[in-house]
């Protein structure tokens, strides 16, 4: 198996979660580089260790960087909290006059309410500004290197949660206006009101994106050890209760098929669990990638990995 089909299909959303460690930065560019033959390509990097610089061996910007030696490909890491600050900055004067106007809180309290860190809001601001990327439609396919599984699934489920803040504030906003009415009889439409409308809408988009099987492919690395199995399950049972649609596998650092006693023994270790891989979700694309003799580091190595990962083995018994 391998991931070609992902160059052959209407994709432009491609996610690469996994354990850390296991391989997501180093397939997430590979791949990159691979679909960059025929498609203007955008990689971002959400995970907060920076990694794609490491990955290309040369430096990547928070801005669109043109990867060298690569045309048509681009990579950005995406700093989450300033992301966050930028957002604050933007949007933190409607947010502290919802809950000005709609609780019984002194201003200092509501203060502290809004500087109070909501859990996952950083990371759903990157998410928001990957789609304010896909929305300019500069590029033909999107690609996140995300950060290690448990935050990924913070983030993915973020749509909820955001839509329950929203929800929240939206009730304050609804009290205040109710007063408004009472009172005054009169209503503006205000920067707060604004400011609901257009989270609302980013959370919709988010969700409707995630969930579209034509367009999203939400690819899980693994290796094939215990603990990265089991992590694995879990990872592609709540991608699947997300409705985020997940069809590929890879499983990285295989130990070559070799005669000297201690790789064979490790071989035989992993082909127990590439083998429970494949019952557990047999439905899957499973493509397995074996442990170089080096790091994949430069854009040498992660193109000679990318051949790898989009060119069709024979299945082999494992
Ligand atoms: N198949 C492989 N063979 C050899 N080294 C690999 C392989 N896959 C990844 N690596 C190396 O393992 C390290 C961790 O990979 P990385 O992609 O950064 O993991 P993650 O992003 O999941 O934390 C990197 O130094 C990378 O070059
Ligand atoms: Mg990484």
């Amino acid at each position: 198996m391998s991931l070609r089909h992902l160059s052959q299909t209407s994709l432009q959303f491609i996610l690469f979660g996994g354990k850390g460690g296991v391989g997501k930065t180093t397939m997430a560019a590979a791949t990159a580089v691979e679909l960059a033959r025929e498609h203007k390509v955008l990689l971002f990097t959400t995970d907060p260790a920076p990694s794609l610089t490491d990955s290309f061996g040369q430096t990547i910007g928070s801005e669109p960087t043109a990867v060298e030696q690569v045309p048509n490909l681009f990579a950005m890491e995406i700093d989450a909290s300033k992301v966050l600050k930028e957002f604050k900055e933007k949007y933190g004067s409607e947010i502290l006059e919802i809950l000005q106007q709609g609780t019984y809180l002194a201003d200092e309290e509501t203060e502290e309410l809004f500087h109070l860190e909501i859990p996952g809001l950083d990371e759903v601001m990157s998410f928001k500004l990957i789609m304010d990327f896909m929305e300019n439609k500069n590029y033909d396919i999107y690609i996140v290197d995300t950060a290690p599984t448990g935050h990924t699934l913070r983030l993915l489920m973020l749509p909820e949660l955001l839509d329950n803040w929203i929800k929240f504030l939206g009730t304050l906003r609804w009290k205040y206006h109710k007063m408004v009415q009472h009172f005054a009889r009169t209503e503006r439409v205000e920067g707060a009101d604004k400011f609901l409308v257009e989270m609302k809408k980013t959370v919709k988009k988010v969700h409707t994106l995630l969930q579209n099987a034509q367009k999203t492919e939400f690819v899980v690395v693994t290796i094939a050890e215990k603990m990265a199995v089991s992590e694995t399950q879990d990872l592609i049972h709540s991608l699947s209760k997300m409705h985020i649609p997940s069809r590929d596998i890879i499983i990285n650092n295989i130990f070559p098929r070799d005669e000297s006693d201690f790789m064979h023994q490790r071989r035989l270790f992993q082909d127990k669990h590439i083998q429970t891989l494949k019952e557990k979700f047999p439905q899957h694309n499973v493509t397995e990638i074996i442990l170089q003799a080096t790091e994949v580091q430069g854009i040498d190595r992660l193109r000679t990995l990318g051949t790898q990962l989009f060119t069709e083995t024979p299945e082999e018994d494992t």
